[in-house]
């Protein structure tokens, strides 16, 4: 049995990009915890495999339409009565050298990470403050703290993210709804791919890292469920970030 502050038996909790990757980490530690998660990506088959693993729910869409977000919220409103978690994780990155950098790259890369987590972070609010109560998590980034080449598009999404963050939180603490950010380090994820095949870059990540590895994405499992739970009822408007000491080491 899960410590009563942990406890999400009879929650429901909507996560996105939770196929795999960080966000499958989180659905399972909500999942563990006794919530009732509904999982979304864009691969449908993938998605059913890993909703099917922890005795969850898929839903697939495209963060980036609109109408489907609206209509997906609406729906887990109507058929379950309540959306007491949002962790609004789904994204990519395109990386390439700023000088080079696509107006259109930009524009997908904001999309996926801001615009999406603004239309979804307001859907759900609009459930949320009715039940005077609710908990909205996005997945933010190290790069929104520290800069490096060739993420403009992604760093400028994620920065915006925290800054949209503390701006939802002041606006519906008076409804009972907690706003806060998880900013991971390094994860050994497919969205790291590239960067983990890199002998350079990975050697780099060992180095510059207090913890000297790279994080498991199950490592982002105990932040999500403080923040989603009771045990962080008095926390609003933050960014925690889990990143094995690297942003706090020279
Ligand atoms: N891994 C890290 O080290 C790290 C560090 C900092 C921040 N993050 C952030 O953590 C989040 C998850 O990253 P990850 O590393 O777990 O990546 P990942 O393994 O590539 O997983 C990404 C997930 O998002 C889904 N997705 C992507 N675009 C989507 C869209 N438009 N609509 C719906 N679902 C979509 C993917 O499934 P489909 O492709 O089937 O849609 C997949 O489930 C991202 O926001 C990323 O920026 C990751």
């Amino acid at each position: 049995m899960s410590h009563p502050l942990f406890d999400l038996t009879g929650r429901v909790a909507l996560v996105t990009g939770a196929s795999r990757g960080l966000g499958f980490a989180m659905a399972e530690a909500l999942a563990k915890a006794g919530a009732s998660v509904v999982l979304n990506a864009r691969n449908k088959a993938e998605l059913d495999a890993a909703a099917k693993k922890l005795g969850g729910e898929a839903l697939p869409f495209d963060v980036t339409d609109e109408a489907a977000c609206v209509a997906a919220v609406a729906d887990i409103a109507k058929r379950r009565g309540r959306l007491d978690i949002l962790v609004s994780n789904a994204g990519s990155n395109i990386r390439a050298p700023l000088l080079e950098y696509k107006t259109a790259d930009f524009d997908t890369t904001i999309g996926q990470h801001l615009r999406a987590g603004f239309v979804l972070g307001r859907e759900a609010a609009k459930v949320m403050t009715k039940a005077s109560k609710g908990r909205i998590i996005y997945t933010t980034s190290l790069t929104a703290h520290l800069g490096r080449p060739s993420i403009v598009a992604y760093t400028a999404a994620k920065t915006a993210l925290e800054g949209m963050i503390r701006q939802m939180a002041v606006e519906l603490a008076p409804s009972g709804v907690l706003v806060n950010g998880i900013a991971p380090g390094y994860f050994l994820t497919e969205l790291n791919r590239p960067l983990i095949d890199n002998k350079e870059f990975n050697s780099m990540i060992i180095r510059r890292t207090p913890l000297g590895r790279w994080g498991d994405p199950a490592e982002l499992g105990g932040a999500c469920l403080l923040l989603a739970s009771d045990a962080g009822s008095f926390l609003t408007g933050q960014t925690l970030v889990v990143d094995g000491g690297m942003s706090v080491s020279l």
